[in-house]
């Protein structure tokens, strides 16, 4: 149920931008080479108690395996976000994964070499709101490495109070 909703949120995103004419749903950025990571064009707005979908496609250089896919959130006022941040990791034996979020959040795409990092946050509430990041583990030639990108998704979170102002 919840999935179906985020999937329809997600589908009107990318429609959106298809009427302003845009060719992808979203900007791409690219560092450090050939490291690029797409996100939605704007932030993103959420109701408590629902759930959202971050969109976020990323590539690497391609020596890069990528292996797992790591989300951080800190304040948008953090320059970058922590380790004690993380929010997710693909390796479900991760210990650093903070407690208020797990189980809650999910990737669309599991298949981590597809480079698709949307994910989808069930049961909001108005303190996840912050910036996303993203790190991707993987092996470079060989030999564990990893990336963590510098630019962020912004989400905000909004109880029923402040709907019921409009
Ligand atoms: C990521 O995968 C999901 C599920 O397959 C799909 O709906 C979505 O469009 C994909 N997003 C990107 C950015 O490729």
């Amino acid at each position: 149920m919840f999935v179906l909703i985020c999937a329809t949120l997600l589908f009107s995103v990318r429609g959106i931008h298809a009427e302003t004419g845009a060719s992808v749903w979203g900007r791409q950025y690219c560092e450090a080479g050939t490291f690029c990571i797409t996100l939605g064009v704007a932030d993103i707005t959420a109701e408590a108690g629902l759930c959202v979908v971050i969109p976020c496609s990323f590539s690497t250089p391609a020596a890069f395996k990528p292996k797992h896919i790591v989300w951080y959130k800190c304040k948008t006022s953090n320059q970058r976000c922590g380790d004690s941040d993380m929010i997710f990791h693909t390796n479900k034996h991760s210990t650093k994964v903070q407690s208020l979020f797990k189980g809650r959040v999910s990737l669309l795409q599991p298949d981590v070499s597809q480079g698709n990092c949307s994910i989808f946050i069930n049961d909001l509430t108005e303190s996840d709101s912050g910036a996303y990041q993203l790190r991707v583990n993987g092996l470079l030639d060989g030999i564990s490495d990893g990336f963590t990108y510098s630019e962020r998704a912004v989400l905000s979170v909004k109880g029923m109070e402040s709907y019921n102002k409009y």
